[in-house]
This record gives C-alpha cells, sequence and structure tokens, in this order.
C-alpha cells in the first residue's frame, strides 16, 4: 500500500521556541493513526502545518507524492485533505443540512446523495433541519465529522474529534471512522491526549512529547514482560539473576522479568538442562498505554 502523508523532518520554531522537533512519520491508504501526546506537545502544530494553515515551516510533508509547499505555490485547491482541527465553524443560523450542502458545494461534490449515507450514519438524520446555533456541542461534533469526510478524502486529520463528547456517542463515532478508513480507503490521522480512547481503532500509534516523536521501538518494545511459575522459585530466582535479568513482582511460586520473547525457547531448555522445575510461562504483554507511560518517564525524554 502506497504513503498518503510523509511528513519528513518537520520543525516548528514559535520565538525562541521550538514547538516542533524534527518530526518525522508517515500513513499508508486506509491507515488509521493516532497522534498521542500530553497538551502542548505539539499535536496541533502538525496538523496545521499538514492542512496548510501554517505556511512556514522547515522539512517536507508529501501528500500523496505531492509536496505541499509546492500545491501552495501553484495555488491549486486542497481538496485532498478533510479536516477538523479546533472547533468546525459553521453558520449558526443555516441548518445542519444547509450548511453541509455549502461545503459541499465548496468542495467541488456534485452527487449529494452521498450527504445522506454519510448524515445517516452519524445519526443526525433529526437534526438536519435545525438550526446549526441550537446544536449541542456533540451534534456540532458529529456535523463537523460530517463535512471533513464529505467527499471522502485520500486524507482525514481529526484534532481531537471526541473531546467534549458524550461518551455514549464515541464509541459510534469510533466505528463511522473505521469504516470510512477500511471500506472508502481513506488515510486518517486522529490526535487525542487520552491514549486509551484511540488505542482500540489505530492501527498504529505516533506519539509526541515536547514536540519530538517517541517510538516504543526506541525504548526496547522487543522486551515482553514474562512470568513463570515455579515450585522451587529458589532456585528460579539464582538463576535469573545469574543471568542477569532483572526481577519484578518476586512471588512465592512466580517472578516476573523482561525478556526479548524470541530468547523465550533458549531460556525455558536452559532452565530443563538446569533442572529447574516451572509449570507455566506467561508473556505478560505490555499494554500499548503502559509502554506510553513508560517512554514518558523513560531516559530518553529530556
Ligand atoms: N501561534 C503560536 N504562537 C506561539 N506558540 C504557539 C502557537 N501555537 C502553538 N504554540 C505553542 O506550541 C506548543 C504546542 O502547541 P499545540 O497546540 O500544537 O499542542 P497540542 O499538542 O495540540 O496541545 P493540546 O493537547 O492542548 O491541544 C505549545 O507550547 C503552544 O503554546
Ligand atoms: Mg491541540
Amino acid at each position: 500500500m502506497k504513503d498518503i502523508l510523509k511528513v519528513e523532518n518537520v520543525t516548528k520554531i514559535y520565538g525562541k521556541k521550538t514547538v516542533l522537533d524534527n518530526v518525522s512519520f508517515s500513513i499508508k491508504e486506509g491507515e488509521i493513526v493516532g497522534l498521542v501526546g500530553p497538551n502542548g506537545a505539539g499535536k496541533t502544530t502538525v496538523m496545521k502545518i499538514i492542512t496548510g494553515l501554517t505556511p512556514k515551516y522547515e522539512g517536507n510533508v508529501y501528500i500523496g507524492n505531492e509536496n505541499i509547499r509546492n500545491k501552495f505555490k501553484n495555488k491549486t485547491k486542497t481538496k485532498n485533505v478533510g479536516c477538523i482541527i479546533e472547533t468546525p465553524g459553521f453558520y449558526p443560523s443555516l441548518t445542519g443540512e444547509e450548511n453541509l450542502k455549502f461545503f459541499a458545494e465548496l468542495s467541488g461534490l456534485e452527487d449529494l446523495s452521498e450527504i445522506d449515507e454519510i448524515v445517516e450514519s452519524l445519526g443526525l438524520q433529526n437534526a438536519m433541519k435545525k438550526k446549526v446555533g441550537s446544536y449541542s456541542l456533540g451534534m456540532r461534533q458529529r456535523l463537523g465529522i460530517a463535512q471533513s469526510v464529505l467527499t471522502y478524502p485520500p486524507l482525514l486529520i481529526l484534532d481531537e474529534p471526541t473531546n467534549g463528547l458524550d461518551p455514549n456517542i464515541i464509541p459510534e463515532i469510533r466505528k463511522f471512522i473505521i469504516n470510512i478508513a477500511k471500506n472508502k480507503k481513506v488515510a486518517v490521522l486522529i490526535s487525542s491526549h487520552i491514549l486509551s480512547e484511540l488505542e482500540i481503532m489505530c492501527d498504529k500509534i505516533v506519539f509526541i512529547q515536547k514536540g519530538k516523536i517517541i517510538t516504543p521501538e526506541d525504548n526496547n518494545a522487543s522486551e515482553a514482560m514474562v512470568r513463570i511459575t515455579t515450585s522451587n522459585i529458589a532456585e528460579l530466582q539464582k538463576f535469573l539473576r545469574k543471568n542477569n535479568y532483572k526481577l519484578f513482582n518476586l512471588a512465592i511460586n512466580s517472578v516476573e522479568f523482561k525478556i526479548d520473547p524470541s530468547e523465550l525457547e533458549n531460556l525455558t531448555r536452559c532452565l530443563a538442562i538446569n533442572k529447574i522445575p516451572f509449570s507455566t510461562v506467561e508473556i505478560l504483554t505490555e499494554s500499548l498505554e503502559d509502554k506510553f507511560l513508560n517512554i514518558m518517564r523513560g531516559d530518553l525524554v529530556d
């Protein structure tokens, strides 16, 4: 599959502050990528650069192989990026339907039947004839999502789209985004400062902190936490310590430690050779949340 978005060594400086520091990542067709980081990490800044709202930066951004800098130079209109960045702006005195039609025309959508499909899958049918001024925040957010995907652009940028939404409707929104990514092959970049919200819907997570991208791979992600149960904890402990494993959660009949899963077979063979009994070996997969928190705490971060 081809890359739809490529962000290459993007740096953004405001005054004396480096807000983005050599940021690089890419997104393929139909892929959902989560951009996760604490407040002020630089999520909105990256998204504004990608959508052309912030024209000055170092580095390069390619959308479908075209450097977006050339696009703005040539003044060609961007139809290939849909976005919601900060609160979507609508005309309050127009109805939901009128607003969507207005944006649809702006983006050159001819087949208006697509609107119905989108409106329905976002549960907005009943709100279409109401003025946007009377919408709740949740309705406005949903209308924003509808507007951003009107033309099924190849790239969709969603900056905290579920911010302030009723938790009940978040699963619906998630389903909608997964559906357009997988069925319409839209590449999606979605941000949040809550990892657990994104974890279940994203193919890949990009962590950002203080303007820098942190990849879990940088932090020994190849090592998994493993728990071994044994009837002879003393011997097992001795053996593992001798082999330089750092032990965690030592219990009467079990111990945990970090190991590259590809070395596990060898380890169990050695245990057998050394007549150290063990009844179970479990890989306790570190959740992404743990990984994220570990990275954020880790030495990598200055
Ligand atoms: N126009 C600007 N001028 C000066 N500094 C800015 C500007 N826009 C953003 N910043 C700074 O850049 C940093 C990153 O901001 P950004 O809005 O990208 O963070 P964020 O990750 O989106 O945070 P949040 O989770 O709060 O939305 C912050 O320190 C912010 O103060
Ligand atoms: Mg932001």
